[in-house]
């Protein structure tokens, strides 16, 4: 069937939010408008798009959101979007509205929807990965995942004065239901004695040993990481059940939220301008169903399904390298 041709682009941030976001939008309202095209925000993702709850959005409408953290078009969860039902709705609304393609930013949830959307209709879609949690296939990095380990670094930077002053051992949880790319990377830069990752599974005994190896081997002070899904209970359980048997005083910290907000860092704005300008581009140059993503600092093209069917590797030889730095 031939392509529509492309004059409204409407565009949604979906899922959990992550700073970096705003500055996406951004990318994508100012690389549309200066093409011609007319851009529409759908407020609150998939839920707004549903309700038809909608905004034009030219340059102005972007000015001064590249430094905040949040969304400013809203975001949510949205269960309707994974029936039938409520993606005709969506579809019908995307019509009405004559919207001929949608820029969908947000992580593998989004780009299911997304995925779908696209399969039932004849819309248009280009993802932009954002999420704190890097677990999308087809990027090295998401938007939003430098500014969340930068916020749980420093926080451990802090945390570890405490611990090194009072000769305790601190488990810190950060975030990572699935997915343990925060906890590793916290891990290495907040120079952490452990880290447990939801795609290990988590051995305690060892932990203890090793804990206790480290304890007697002159270390008066300690820091694990540990990500949401490293271990049934999370942080909490670890410190009751390895914690109290060390010898050493123990404390828990659940980092949560925090990470999720804040102005986001350079790195994270400078991957949102690109990606959403990408995404612009992609469209124009009539590309349909793609993630925009950025692999070895190169601009690439993700089949959306991919982005959410494969699977993106947790780096082992960082893992060995947490073992191997905390001696
Ligand atoms: O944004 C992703 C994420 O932060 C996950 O790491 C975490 O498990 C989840 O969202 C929690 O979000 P919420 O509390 O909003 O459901």
């Amino acid at each position: 069937m031939k392509q529509r041709e492309l004059r409204h682009i409407g565009i949604l941030t979906s899922g959990g939010d992550a700073p970096g976001m705003n500055a996406c939008i951004r990318a994508v309202v100012r690389t549309a408008t200066a093409r011609g095209f007319e851009v529409l925000g759908f407020k609150r993702g998939y839920a707004g798009l549903l309700a038809g709850d909608c905004v034009r959005l030219g340059p102005r409408s972007v000015s001064n959101v590249i430094q905040h953290g949040g969304t400013f078009l809203g975001t949510s969860r949205c269960e309707e979007m994974k029936t039938v039902e409520g993606r005709k709705i969506a579809l019908d609304v995307l019509e009405k509205e004559k919207v001929d393609a949608l820029v969908a930013l947000g992580g593998d949830g989004t780009f299911r929807g997304a995925t779908a959307l696209a399969q039932e209709g004849h819309i248009r879609i280009i993802g932009c990965p954002c999420t704190i949690d890097n677990d999308v296939y087809g990027t090295d990095y998401t938007i939003g995942f430098d500014t969340a380990v930068n916020t749980a670094v420093e926080s451990i930077d802090k945390i570890r004065d405490t611990a090194m002053s009072l000769e305790r051992l601190y488990f810190i949880e950060v975030m990572g239901r699935t997915r343990g790319f925060i906890a590793l990377d916290v891990g290495i830069a907040g120079g952490a004695d452990h880290v447990l990752v939801p795609e290990v599974k988590a051995d305690l005994d060892k932990l203890y040993r090793d804990l206790h190896q480290l304890i007697h081997g002159q270390k008066r002070s300690g820091i694990v990481v540990v990500a949401e899904g490293g271990c049934p209970g999370g942080a909490v359980e670890i410190g009751r059940q390895v914690g109290a048997r060390l010898g050493l005083e123990y404390r828990v910290c659940v980092l949560g939220h925090v990470q999720r907000g804040g102005a986001p860092t350079a790195r994270d704005r400078l991957l949102a301008s690109k990606l959403g300008a990408a995404a612009v581009h992609a469209l124009a140059e009539g590309k349909d169903g793609f993630m925009v993503g950025q692999v070895n600092g190169r601009v690439t093209y993700t089949p959306l399904r991919d982005t959410w069917e494969k699977v993106k590797d947790l780096d082992a030889e960082a893992m060995k390298l947490v073992g191997e730095l905390a001696k």
